[in-house]
């Protein structure tokens, strides 16, 4: 047996990292919860602005990985606004299974939104919770995604570990994230990029510097590509890999329930 399985945790046990701030367990998942709070109404807009639209083009990538079927019982983690979810209906058809869930609110609701819009308000269970504690049985879902929501989650491994749990056996896990770059000039102009122009970027369109400085930090904090692979395979997850998109700026994580 190994100790310290959770890295989440250091240097106390009971403190944790929101951006480069060490502040307590409970303290940060109420940070983050104001964080998205304060972007809810912008966040698709701002979602374009910072990526230039690339997001669009990483999740159109993580849905070709999930090859969408009819009837598949499908879990968004921090599905925020529904981006994910949506492309999922959108391949595997009505009869798939979807459930958004997210820790905020108002996130959900601008989602919900937007389904109105589509004229697919019945077609998602919306559920509001913490990725660490699933209100759902285990062996449930086919597919569990989890977009840019991994690095907000105060206990990385206990999310995991949930993961895991509500998968069926077979069931398969896809994390697409913020990850590091490995050029160095690369990784110098992103840095340059991400702490000067994004919080920028923020306080201008969206009047939040704040919420866009903890974006950057955050991205910073969270694991390495190899790094995440190990606690996928520490919390029970099989198959693990990983693919870098844009240099790095993201990858999608995937692993399989045994
Ligand atoms: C950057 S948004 C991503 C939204 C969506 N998945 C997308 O790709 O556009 C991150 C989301 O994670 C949610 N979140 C943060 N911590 C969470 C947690 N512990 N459990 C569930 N959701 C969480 C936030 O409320 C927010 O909606």
């Amino acid at each position: 047996m190994t100790q310290n399985t959770n890295k989440d945790t250091a240097p106390n046990p009971e403190s944790t990292q929101f951006g480069t701030k060490t502040v307590s367990a409970e303290e940060k998942t109420t940070l983050v919860r104001g964080v998205f709070d304060s972007v809810a109404d912008n966040y698709d807009i701002m979602n374009d602005l910072m990526s230039g639209g690339l997001h669009r083009l990483w999740k159109d990538r993580l849905i070709r990985m999930i090859r969408p079927k009819p009837r598949m019982k499908c879990l968004d983690v921090a599905g925020g606004t529904g981006d994910i979810a949506f492309r999922i209906r959108k391949k595997a058809g009505p009869s798939a299974d979807i459930t958004i869930f997210d820790l905020n609110q108002n996130m959900l609701s601008v989602g919900r939104d937007r389904a109105i819009d589509k004229g697919w308000i019945n077609k998602f269970d919306w559920i509001t919770g913490n990725a660490e504690t699933l209100p759902f049985p285990d062996n449930h879902f086919d597919v569990y995604t989890i977009a840019f929501g991994l690095r907000n989650v105060t206990h990385i491994d206990t999310a995991l570990k949930e993961a895991t749990r509500v998968l069926k056996p077979g069931g398969r896990f896809f994390c697409l994230e913020f990850s590091h770059v490995q050029q160095p000039i690369l990784a110098k102009a992103y840095d340059l990029y991400s702490f000067t122009a994004l919080p920028k970027i923020g306080e201008i369109v969206a009047k939040d510097r704040e919420s866009y400085q903890y974006l950057a930090e955050s991205i910073r904090k969270f694991p390495k590509q190899q790094e995440l692979i190990e606690r996928m395979t520490q919390a029970g997850l099989k198959n693990c890999s990983f693919s870098s998109l844009s240099a790095g700026i993201v990858a999608i994580h995937t692993g399989t329930k045994p």
